[in-house]
């Protein structure tokens, strides 16, 4: 069992409603407010632009202004979901050399690395101390032996080692100046020892010596950076007060976006991706971050990291799947090749997904699959039985996962009680998982249309768990286990002759500006229990501000796409005052329909839709109201590398949903 995530009592720290809730009132003062939004520029902007050449005023950039460019991140080294294991969830502090050298040795033996599980990361519980006074990092030779490399104890002969069993190797800090365990759980083992400017491990104050140690020196191949020291360390902090830790005034508040320093936070992270660019020389890297949907890293982190964690931690239970799977449910077009929406590691292995509960297990794996969640398993691979090991060697479901076309799996299909999801796979067929979160059986029909294959055609299903086949011709009709996830791979005839929607390549689509003025926390995430508070307080508020953002196949919101009155099955929904950059690869032709959403919140505005390509406008929509029918809009796009595509609003317009319905790219 996990030890709870509480350590410190409420007699200790009244101002905590959770333990991950630091910030006190002064500290919430104290933090800076988040700087102004462009949203704001724009209102003013809104009016003014009609124009067919977006302007700027003088002074203001203008985010919609079409750059040519892929803005998402592309350093580093993810053209796939990284996949691996991690000490975290298996061994939480108590990590040491054996452990990570077994887990390592089973990667290879069960050949789990042949499938693409590499990355061998330790996480929180490596750390002795920082040297004084050259602030070298000092690690826990005691648990790491072969670091003993005399004065300056090295991790090399340990990453040489795993560089030679075919593995990369994973290391793990915090943007803070102290670490989680530090903060959350000083009950935890191996908390770094000594002074206080001894125990500050974490890179705040450090980056590029600290980067340059574990990239160009202990040669690390990825690194997962924490950001419980940029949280918990306000000067009334009773640890800071009694002189344990020094004050840091908190530059994320897990509670309040207003408390939030958004650009301060960010600032932060991306100086870890400049010196990891310096210090990582050539060699491919990977830099995950870890803010758990703080701090508004849905706006930001695609752009600064390759996988950035959407949610606080996973727990072996079902519940608590089920919270972290709906931070990225509707954030499929928030993940591309170099950067990965991560709900957190595999717990396959334990509690409700141990040996005992397949089905959830495979749930659990298969869910983590489709939705391009890294697949990093947090289990004891020294106990790994042969069932186990069928889940995380499942070669066919693993191929969802890492398909070159990196397409998140889009939800097709959303209640409660059963979801479905589909995936659009490098070679056209579809990766299909067909969910029940309850606990009893569930009947589900899958569709054809779902799947955007025609209804007259056959559609083959090949399980991906038990490898039997089955075709259908417009709809099947399944029945599901209490929490059985079915998952297929799909082939048939595509609706679209000639070409695909753009809600099947999510990969390609980049909403480089989405539209959201004003974050707010997505209400359909699973609420469950955490063990950290229990029932105390009122209750877990998920924090993850992805609502209404771009969707593949929705309306922001998660509303279904309607333009007076008409239904559409496909397209990219987005508020306005949005761009989306597009990668094209090779198509000649882009067309949609396009208008404002019958969920508009009201009537009033309107949106002007605009095709670029290559920095150069190609095609602009007439001014769109409420209740317009659904205007045509092409553009040929032959060789054009960025398709962009704008959707400006007026002062009245900059909230309203704008959809790009049927949009396709054709040939
Ligand atoms: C945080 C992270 C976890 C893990 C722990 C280590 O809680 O979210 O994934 O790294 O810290 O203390």
């Amino acid at each position: 069992m996990i030890p709870p995530r509480q350590a410190i009592t409420a007699t200790q720290e009244t101002s905590m409603t959770s333990p991950r809730t630091m910030a006190g009132a002064d500290a919430r003062a104290a933090a800076r407010i988040a700087a102004p939004r462009w949203a704001l520029v724009a209102v003013a902007l809104g009016a003014i632009l009609s124009s067919a050449h977006a302007a700027s005023l003088p002074g203001s950039p203008d985010p919609l202004v079409p750059t040519g460019r892929w803005s998402a991140n592309s350093d580093g080294s993810a053209p796939v979901p990284p996949m691996g294991w991690n000490s975290w969830n298996a061994f939480n502090s108590d990590v040491d050399e054996e452990k990570v050298l077994a887990s390592a040795q089973a990667l290879v033996d069960t050949k789990l690395a042949t499938l693409g599980y590499r990355y061998v990361n330790i996480d929180d519980g490596w750390w002795l101390k920082r040297r004084q006074p050259d602030g070298r990092m000092m690690i826990r030779t005691s648990h790491f032996p072969s670091a003993r490399t005399g004065a300056n104890p090295s991790f090399r002969p340990l990453t040489d080692r795993l560089h030679a069993m075919g593995l990369k190797a994973g290391i793990y800090s915090d943007i803070g100046r102290n670490s989680c365990g530090q903060i959350y759980t000083p009950d935890f083992k191996n908390q770094p020892e000594g002074s206080v400017a001894e125990r500050e491990v974490g890179l705040y104050g450090h980056v590029d010596e600290d980067i340059r140690l574990y990239f160009a020196e202990w040669n690390f191949d990825f690194i997962k950076v924490d950001g419980c020291g940029a949280r918990g360390l306000a000067a009334d902090a009773p640890r800071v007060r009694s002189g344990l830790y020094r004050a840091l005034p908190p530059l994320v508040d897990m509670q309040s976006l207003a408390a939030s320093d958004v650009a301060g936070i960010r600032r932060l992270y991306a100086a870890v991706g400049t010196a990891l660019r310096t210090h990582a020389g050539q060699r491919p890297y990977v830099y995950s971050l870890c803010l758990w949907g703080a701090g508004d890293v849905r706006t930001w982190g695609k752009d600064v990291g390759n996988m950035s964690r959407t949610s606080d931690d996973i727990q072996p239970s079902w519940a608590r799947m089920l919270t972290n799977l709906d931070t990225v449910t509707h954030r499929a077009l928030y993940a591309h090749p170099g950067s990965w929406n991560d709900p957190d590691m595999l717990f396959v292995g334990t509690g409700d997904f141990d040996a005992a509960h397949p089905v959830e297990a495979r749930a659990h794996f298969a869910l983590w699959a489709m939705l391009n969640a890294p697949l990093i398993i947090g289990y004891d691979l020294r106990k790994l039985t042969p069932d186990q090991l069928a889940i995380f060697g499942n070669a066919d479901i693993v191929a969802l996962n890492q398909d070159a076309a990196g397409n998140q799996a889009v939800l097709a299909y959303d209640s409660d009680d059963a979801q479905i999801f589909v995936k659009t796979l490098a070679d056209g067929s579809k990766g299909v998982a067909v969910v029940n979160r309850t606990a009893q059986p569930v009947k589900a029909v899958l569709t054809a249309a779902q799947l955007k294959m025609t209804a007259q055609g056959d559609v083959r299903l090949r399980d991906l768990w038990s490898k039997t086949e089955r075709t259908f011709r417009g709809e099947t009709a399944l029945t599901l286990a209490p929490h059985e996830t079915l998952v297929f791979r799909a082939t048939g005839t595509h609706r679209l002759a000639g070409g695909v929607y753009l809600s099947e390549q999510p990969g390609r689509v980049n909403p480089a500006v989405d539209g959201i003025a004003r974050p707010t926390p997505d209400p359909t995430i699973h609420r469950s229990i955490t063990p950290w508070t229990g029932t105390r307080g009122p209750g877990d508020h998920p924090q993850y501000g992805g609502w209404g953002g771009a969707e593949a196949d929705r309306a922001p919101y998660g509303a279904p796409i309607r333009i007076a009155g008409t239904a559409f099955d496909t397209g990219i929904g987005v508020l306005a005052n949005a761009r989306l950059e597009v990668r094209n690869q090779g198509s000649a032709r882009f067309t949609a329909r396009v208008g404002v959403n019958d969920s508009a919140p009201s009537r009033a505005g309107k949106v002007v839709f605009e095709i670029w390509g290559d920095g150069r406008l190609l095609a602009r929509s007439k001014p769109m109201a409420f209740g317009d029918a659904a205007a045509p809009i092409e553009a040929r796009v032959a060789g054009v590398g960025i398709v962009e595509l704008v959707a400006r609003g007026d002062a009245e317009g900059m909230a309203s949903p704008a959809i790009w319905a049927d949009a396709a790219l054709l040939r």
